[in-house]
């Protein structure tokens, strides 16, 4: 047992922080969350305590929707809409990863930044390449990192060079899946079903992948309503479908396993009511719908719905690789679109986003994202003191540090109750 005190902070519920001032939280060999208390739990040996005096101890950020192999072109090339942007930049970086020694050179300033950003669970799309998909998850396992890693099927409308098959997806995932079976860290590594988007998979594809949904259990990710010309797009391409939602729920990929939907900037009505039905995660990227001028996601109504809405960075659509910027944007955009319905849009709270950025998309990695008791214990120790000059209160501090913090501020990193020092290759 391990016992740490800290300011603590965490949101169990998107409505309220939970604000401990000096507590303690006792975690069990096993990384499990033990309890937490305001006083020192009672038969403590004070030489189990490990202080961290006046810093803040929030939980981990989870990132579920992120692109490693655009990691290069972060802070790049953002002066097109959706469409073009993949085919001018974003494709033809991507078709690099062909090469596993440049995978393996760019993975790994990836993952160091993850951890530096202090996300320790992710969902992240690999590319279509299993060798240097294998490489990406790889690198999660030596770095203790969570994650979901995607080969990404994709075998239309894109470059020559930039398409698989769906016997070739198949056979990546299987193998994948086998390698991340025996050396995952124990289920902290683990593959995703991954079509890039309704555009460029066929038919044939997309039903394969359904079908290895359905026979494996394994979880899906994908993108969704993120832009107008996207939507139309699929529209044509997939004429029987009755909404972009549908078109996955067809072939088996729309919460029949745990799924995750980035965007949906425009869903509504009928694919707004099968996400519900089918308990579809919406994965919220405020940065890169600025980005790329696609929209602002109805978040809002999206809660009061009911349902799931996550966090996700989105490099290099979206700029910043940091979870405190994910969260931030998220407040800021949601203020858009109150200011756009004459205030009757409720903009998002303090604790809403951290709940969205910790609690709401560890759920998809089992009980993560929370100090609770049998919570996996993922924890960032937060050295604050430049931004406390002025005596602010444990919110006020929180607030300030989301709005104004980065990752020189994280002094200590925990996954899973492991301390996670800096990844050295
Ligand atoms: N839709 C299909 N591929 C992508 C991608 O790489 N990024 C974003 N933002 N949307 C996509
Ligand atoms: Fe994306």
């Amino acid at each position: 047992m391990k016992i740490y005190r800290a300011n603590i902070i965490y949101a169990p519920t998107p409505d309220k922080l939970e604000i401990i001032p000096h507590g303690y939280i006792a975690v069990r060999s096993s990384g499990i969350i033990q309890g937490i208390y305001k006083e020192k739990p009672e038969q403590t040996d004070w030489r189990q305590v490990v202080d961290f005096g006046d810093k803040l101890l929030i939980p981990a950020f989870n990132d579920l929707h992120v692109h490693a192999p655009q990691y290069r072109n972060m802070g790049l090339a953002l002066d097109l809409e959706l469409l073009p942007w993949l085919n001018t930049y974003t494709f033809p970086e991507e078709a690099k990863y062909a090469n596993p020694e440049y995978a393996q050179k760019m993975y790994r300033r990836f993952v160091h930044e993850l951890w530096m950003q202090g996300t320790m669970r992710s969902a992240v799309f690999g590319t279509m390449h299993s060798e240097s998909t294998r490489i990406l998850a790889d690198l999660f396992v030596q770095a203790g990192m969570g994650s979901y890693v995607g080969l990404v099927g994709m075998n239309r409308n894109s470059p020559d060079n930039l398409q698989n098959t769906t016997e070739y997806v198949l056979e990546g995932l299987e193998m994948l899946r086998n390698h991340l079976d025996k050396h995952g860290n124990n289920g902290l590594v683990k593959p995703i079903i991954t079509p890039r988007f309704i555009p460029s998979c066929t038919p044939e594809m997309l039903k394969a992948l359904g079908d290895y949904a359905a026979k494996t259990g394994l979880p899906v990710q994908s993108h969704l309503s993120e832009n107008r010309s996207e939507i139309a797009w699929v529209a044509e391409l997939e004429p029987e479908s009755t909404c972009y939602g549908d078109a996955y729920n067809r072939y088996g990929l729309f919460g029949q396993t745990p799924t995750l939907m980035a965007h949906c900037c425009y869903t509504d009505g009928e694919e707004l009511e099968l996400m519900k039905r089918n308990g579809v995660y919406v994965v919220h990227c405020p940065m890169s719908n600025s980005n790329l001028s696609s929209g602002i996601a109805p978040i809002r109504k999206f809660l009061e719905q009911g349902i799931k809405v996550t966090l996700g960075t989105d490099i290099s659509a979206g700029h910043n690789l940091s979870m405190l910027r994910a969260m931030q944007y998220a407040i800021q955009v949601s203020k858009l679109r109150y200011a756009e319905s004459r205030g009757a849009t409720r903009f998002l709270s303090l604790s809403e986003v951290l709940y969205l950025a910790t609690k709401a998309g560890g759920e998809f990695f089992g009980k993560v994202g929370s100090f609770e008791q049998g919570y996996e214990f993922d924890a960032l120790v937060i050295d604050d003191t430049y931004l406390n000059a002025f005596d602010y209160t444990l919110e006020q501090r929180l607030e300030r540090y989301i709005y104004l913090g980065d990752d020189r501020d994280i002094k200590r990193r925990f996954c899973r109750g492991v301390e996670l020092t800096e990844p050295v290759w």
